[in-house]
């Protein structure tokens, strides 16, 4: 079969994640790259042995060569690559969030559903297989009925008033920094988790740190939040809590969600994403540590190696790139049941209207708000 040609926009942090993601799945290959710079292009490309480089992102969308635009640039630039890449015939993937606004989020999704092009948001994490087998387990009733889901998304970055990065720009990240980004992944992962929507928040956000002074560069006075704190409600009552910050020393990529149920409860922490811990009132609680015959049969396949041999992060990665790939390889066009294979822009515009309605809800002094639909 012949491998999809893809080209990658960004390539920073995230963006050598995504080359090598696609590589491991064996259906594409990335031709190009474009940064911001030609020079920086040009050195990332011939360290990673990839074809063609350019410090346009444009050239990519025009090149007929291309079969897919993957977007691993900062927030602000999500919505204008995207839709000229649709606007060429090219599928789409993007990493969170989807975009700045739930605006542009609206437009990106019609220009897909118009073109009837393939498109995706990275929400990578919740195809990690032990959160895949948590889902499993939710959805065959084993915790019983959920009461509660509850976690936090912890990291250290922001500790010191020297530390500073795009995300804190909210001409860049969009007006709730990490609350947006960051916790893009927990909101996503609390509704794929349960298959529920989340309908209503409450929500009291805050900035700890007022002025930063980053070693290089100017002082700042900082505009978005650094804590948020929020309370949520699910389409069918059930109630969650949630905390995001970067604030918090020894947290280096804390990502924790719990479920409880009537029967029990399950815990998933990224910093130790082989295991999930299963709560009991009366047997002892039990650790699960990754083990394919353990597994539910449905999810197995999310696990590549035996047990014993860790899977983590890049393999969660690798599993979406290979639900996306497979499905563009395949000629499919996404519709609302597809959003389980991987995350579509219609997951994207929803993750965007939460994030609005938290924001509405703190500039409200902490009311319960409606999640647009
Ligand atoms: N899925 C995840 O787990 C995850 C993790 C980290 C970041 N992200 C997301 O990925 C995106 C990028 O984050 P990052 O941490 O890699 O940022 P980064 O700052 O490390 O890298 C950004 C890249 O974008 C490039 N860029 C900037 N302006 C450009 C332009 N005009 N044209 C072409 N390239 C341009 C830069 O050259 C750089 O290569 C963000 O949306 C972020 O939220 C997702």
């Amino acid at each position: 079969m012949k491998k999809l040609r893809v080209g990658l926009v960004g390539f920073g942090f995230i963006g050598p994640h995504h080359l090598e993601a696609i590589r491991r799945t064996g259906l594409a290959e990335v031709v190009a790259i474009a940064t911001q710079s030609t020079a920086t292009a040009r050195a990332k490309t011939a360290s990673y042995g990839v074809e063609k480089s350019t410090g346009d992102w444009r050239t990519l969308v025009a090149d007929p060569a291309i079969d897919v635009i993957d977007i691993a640039t900062p927030t602000h630039l999500h919505a204008p690559i995207a839709l000229a890449a649709l606007a060429a015939g090219k599928h789409v993937i993007v990493d969170k969030p989807m975009a700045l606004t739930s605006a542009e989020a609206k437009q990106m999704l019609a220009a897909a559903r118009r073109a009837g092009l393939v498109h995706a948001v990275t929400f990578n994490i919740r195809y990690n297989v032990m959160l895949q087998h948590a889902r499993a387990v939710i959805a065959r009733g084993k915790l019983g009925e959920v009461r509660l889901v509850r976690g936090h998304y912890l990291q250290e970055w922001l500790l010191k008033a020297t530390d500073f990065n795009w995300r804190l720009q909210p001409e860049q990240a969009g007006a709730l920094g990490m609350v947006a980004d960051a916790g893009a992944h927990w909101y996503d992962l609390a509704q794929h988790l349960t298959g529920r929507r989340i309908t209503r928040v409450l929500a009291d956000l805050s900035t700890t740190i007022k002025v930063r002074r980053p070693a290089r560069g100017q002082q700042t006075r900082v505009q978005v939040p650094d804590l948020g704190l929020i309370i949520c409600e699910f389409d069918n009552g059930v109630r969650g809590q949630f905390a995001t910050s970067a604030l918090c020393a020894g947290h280096k990529n804390d990502l924790t969600i719990e479920v409880s149920g009537s029967r029990g409860s399950l815990r998933w922490e990224q910093e130790r994403p082989d295991e999930l811990w299963f709560g009991h009132r009366d047997e002892p609680n039990q650790l699960l540590r990754k083990d394919p015959p353990l597994l539910d049969p449905a999810v197995r396949s999310y696990a590549t190696l035996p047990g014993g041999h860790a899977e983590a992060w890049p393999d969660a990665f690798r599993n979406l790139m290979r639900n996306i790939l497979a499905f563009i390889a395949a000629g499919r066009t996404p519709r609302d049941g597809d959003e389980i294979l991987f995350p579509t822009f219609a997951t994207g515009l929803r993750i965007a209207h939460l994030v609005e309605a938290i924001a509405a809800s703190a500039k409200a002094g902490g009311r319960w708000r409606t999640v647009r639909r």
